[in-house]
C-alpha cells in the first residue's frame, strides 16, 4: 500500500448481505457480515479515495470517513450502487446479493396452515447488479466483482470464477471459497484475483484487512 495512491479517486464499495422480506417479520438472507467490504472501504479511504459505502445489513461497525448509504434488499442495493457509480473511478461489489426474492411480500405474518405439513415459497429473479454495470456504459470505471464459491477443488473454483468474470464483464474478479466456516463472517480470507484474460493476477490470504489492501494494490495498478 502506498499512502495517497488513491487520492482524487472516487471509489464505491458494496458490503454486507441483502435481505428479501417474506412478510413484516421474516426475510431470506445470507451470512455476509460486511467485514470484507468494509475493510476495502476503509483501506481505500486510508489511501486517499473518496469512498461511498453501500451497506446492506452490516453485522459490524460502520467505518469512519465514508459516505454511507444503508440499504436492505437487492433492489435497494441496485438503486444505490447504480446512482453512486455514475462517474466513479472504481466500483467494488463485495456484497452478497440475493439472486431471488419472494414473488410476493405478505402484508400479514404468514400463518401455519393446519391442513398441510409444508410450505412452498415462490421466488422471482433479482437483477444482477454487477452484470448490469458491466454490460452498460461505464467508461473510465473499473469494475471489481467477487465470486463466492463452495466447490472444494481449487481449479474448479478458478474455472467458475473465470466464467463469472466473463458473464458479468468485470475488469477484475476476486474469487474466494466460502462455506460453513470459510469466507462469510470469518476474520480471514483467501482469494485469487482474476483479470480480463482469465489470468491469475495475484493470490491473497490473511486478514480481511490485508486481503483488502492486496485487492487495492491491483486496482491502483490497473488505474495507472
Ligand atoms: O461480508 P463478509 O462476512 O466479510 O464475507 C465476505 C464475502 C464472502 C461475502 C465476500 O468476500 C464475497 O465473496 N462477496 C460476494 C458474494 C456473492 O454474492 O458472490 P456471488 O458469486 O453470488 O456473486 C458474484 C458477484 O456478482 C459479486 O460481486 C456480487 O456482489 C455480484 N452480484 C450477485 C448477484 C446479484 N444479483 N447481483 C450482483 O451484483
Amino acid at each position: 500500500a502506498v499512502h495517497g495512491d488513491l487520492a482524487g479517486r472516487r471509489v464505491v464499495v458494496s458490503a454486507g448481505g441483502t435481505r428479501e422480506p417474506l412478510d413484516p417479520v421474516r426475510f431470506l438472507g445470507n451470512r455476509s457480515s460486511g467485514k470484507q467490504g468494509i475493510a476495502i472501504a476503509e483501506a481505500a479511504r486510508a489511501r486517499g479515495a473518496q469512498v461511498t459505502l453501500v451497506a446492506a445489513n452490516l453485522e459490524v461497525a460502520e467505518p469512519a470517513g465514508c459516505d454511507i448509504r444503508r440499504v436492505s434488499t437487492a433492489l435497494e442495493l441496485q438503486a444505490a450502487v447504480t446512482e453512486a457509480s455514475r462517474g466513479a473511478d472504481v466500483v467494488v461489489m463485495a456484497a452478497a446479493v440475493a439472486d431471488y426474492r419472494p414473488a410476493t411480500v405478505s402484508e400479514a405474518k404468514i400463518k401455519k396452515d393446519q391442513s398441510d405439513d409444508g410450505l412452498t415459497l415462490e421466488l422471482v429473479r433479482n437483477p444482477d447488479i454487477l452484470a448490469g454495470l458491466g454490460h452498460g456504459p461505464h467508461d473510465g470505471t473499473l469494475l471489481v466483482g467477487f465470486a463466492a464459491e463452495t466447490e472444494p477443488d481449487d481449479e474448479r473454483i478458478l474455472e467458475l470464477g473465470r466464467a463469472k468474470r466473463e458473464a458479468k464483464r468485470a475488469d477484475l474478479l476476486v474469487v474466494n471459497r466460502v462455506g460453513w466456516t470459510e469466507g462469510f463472517a470469518a476474520d480471514e480470507n483467501s482469494a485469487v484475483v482474476i483479470g480480463v484474460d482469465g489470468e491469475i493476477v495475484t493470490r491473497l490470504h490473511g486478514s480481511k484487512v490485508s486481503v483488502a489492501d492486496g485487492i487495492l494494490d491491483v486496482v491502483v495498478s490497473k488505474l495507472n
